[in-house]
């Protein structure tokens, strides 16, 4: 079944179980708080394997589940076959077991969903470049899982959107096919708070939230995300659990915005603002240690909180806190060209004609993720003021630049010469002993306090 258009599609009762799938021993099967199912192949199908899916769908596999995992992307599907998918460690050697395993079936073939008991949806959920949700991805998967819905199966969408996306994309499109959620199956939003490239919190201790459409859901969607998390937190609505994602989002934003604005103001009193910050974070309540930066990327803090002021524009509520921090945020990658134009200058040099080298451009520490981040929009201002510029990452081994070009990394950065290194991603293990003592070193990360002649953003 292909066709994505919800409104023609008829009920499908459940499918046949097939031989396949052998039931796991009973070692490997975990707890499970509600009655397995016996005609589902799969217990849980995850839709879409990037840095949230593919780390649940192992999670999943790991605690003993018939993991079905879907991706409409053949190269991601080829990346993940030759283990090269950006992965921690742990998820690695889960993996390498996975691959090998009848319960872990890597595939496209959206009809297999039919056959799962649960089907959690994590695709992206991007912004355009006006800022406003793109929600083309999102739409689409939500569609095909709708096509392909069956009788007693669980859904839950846990791409972070907007308030009452579960209810418009899923639920509603659910009903014009005849399905009832609470009734026919059932439907439950829970937003995923996976830190990729963190080894210190392992995914399967960071509790859950998840709300349903009804009673009934919420106990069902309880069930299936105890099968690998240690604990969840059940709200009462899809709308308060879709909430609480861009609460914490929103959250990080407001404090790091507050965080760099901090670092700018301890600079003008000519104050360490990492001393004021280590002392703050000694009181044991009240105070949340962040820290200042060149901006930030990724998939999140710079998308999910636009999701609710747009979402708030159609009800005429402000929301100036929220947007200015997302102003402070998006300007920051040009202070920190601002600040090399500075440096530069108070060395007897302009922009123009100096060369810049860039260390780490992934948008934070242990990840192959460029996505956002602030690296390409510092690459691009030095380089539109004049500067020569480089940069040296070992995870990413090339740049589309903004306005075409690629810019590929250095493997030698200390022969580039440089008249600035600036620090914007420090990776765990990145060697930075090619840095001279000499060198003027722009540490825009505030950490790196080695380093001899560090000049703060
Ligand atoms: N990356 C993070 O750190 C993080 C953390 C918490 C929450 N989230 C949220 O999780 C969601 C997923 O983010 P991500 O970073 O994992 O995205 P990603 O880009 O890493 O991966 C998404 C995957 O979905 C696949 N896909 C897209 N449409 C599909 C479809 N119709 N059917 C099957 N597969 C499809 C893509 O090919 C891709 O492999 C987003 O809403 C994001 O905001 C992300």
């Amino acid at each position: 079944m292909t066709t994505t258009d919800a409104t023609r599609m008829p009920v499908i009762t459940r499918a046949p179980r097939t031989a396949f799938a052998p039931a796991l021993p009973s070692a490997q099967l975990g707890t499970p708080t509600v009655p397995v199912q016996i005609d589902f192949d799969y217990d849980v199908a995850i839709v879409g394997l990037g840095y949230v899916g593919l780390p649940t769908a192992l999670a999943f596999h790991h605690a003993g589940s018939r993991v079905l995992a879907l991706d409409n992307s053949a190269q991601r599907i080829d990346t993940i076959r030759a283990h090269s998918a950006d992965l921690l460690d742990d998820d690695r050697t889960r993996l390498l077991s996975a691959l090998d395993h009848p319960g872990f079936v890597l595939t496209a073939d959206e009809e297999l969903l039919a056959r799962a008991e649960s089907v959690i949806i994590c695709v992206p959920t991007p912004v355009d470049e006006h800022l406003v949700p793109d929600l083309t991805i999102l739409r689409a998967a939500c569609a095909m899982v709708v096509a392909n819905a069956v009788e007693g199966q669980l859904i839950l969408l846990t791409s972070t959107t907007y308030v009452g996306c579960t209810q418009d994309l899923i639920v509603d499109a659910l009903s014009k096919r005849g399905l009832e959620a609470g009734r026919d199956l059932y439907v439950a939003f829970s937003p995923e708070r996976i830190d990729p490239g963190n080894a210190a919190v392992s995914h399967d201790d960071v509790p859950r939230v998840v709300g349903g459409t009804t009673p009934e859901c919420e106990v069902r969607a309880e069930a299936l995300l105890k099968r690998y998390a240690r604990s969840v937190h059940v709200v009462h609505s899809l709308a308060a659990a879709e909430m609480t994602k861009l609460l914490e989002n929103t959250f990080r934003a407001v404090n790091i915005a507050l965080a760099n604005e901090f670092a700018d103001i301890c600079r003008a009193l000519d104050l360490p603002i990492t001393e004021v910050i280590d002392a703050a974070s000694t009181k044991p309540y009240g105070f949340m240690r962040f820290m200042p930066g060149p901006g930030v990327g990724g998939h999140c803090i710079p998308c999910d909180p636009h999701y609710l002021l747009w979402q708030l524009k159609t009800k005429h509520v402000e929301a100036p806190m929220i947007r200015q921090a997302m102003t402070e945020i998006a300007g920051r990658p040009g202070r920190v060209v601002d600040r090399a134009r500075d440096v530069l200058s108070d060395a007897g040099r302009g922009l123009v004609g100096a060369r810049v080298v860039v260390v780490g451009v992934a948008y934070k520490p242990n990840v192959a993720d460029l996505r956002e981040s602030p690296a390409i929009e510092i690459l691009a201002g030095l380089r539109d003021h004049g500067a020569e510029v480089a940069y040296v990452d070992a995870l990413i081994p090339s740049i589309r630049m903004p306005g075409g070009g690629i810019l590929t990394a250095t493997s030698d950065p200390s022969s580039f010469n440089a008249d600035l290194v600036i620090i914007h991603t420090k990776h765990d293990w990145a060697d930075l002993s090619w840095i001279s003592p000499s060198a003027m070193v722009l540490d825009t990360t505030y950490r790196e306090l080695s380093i001899p002649r560090r000049i703060l953003l």
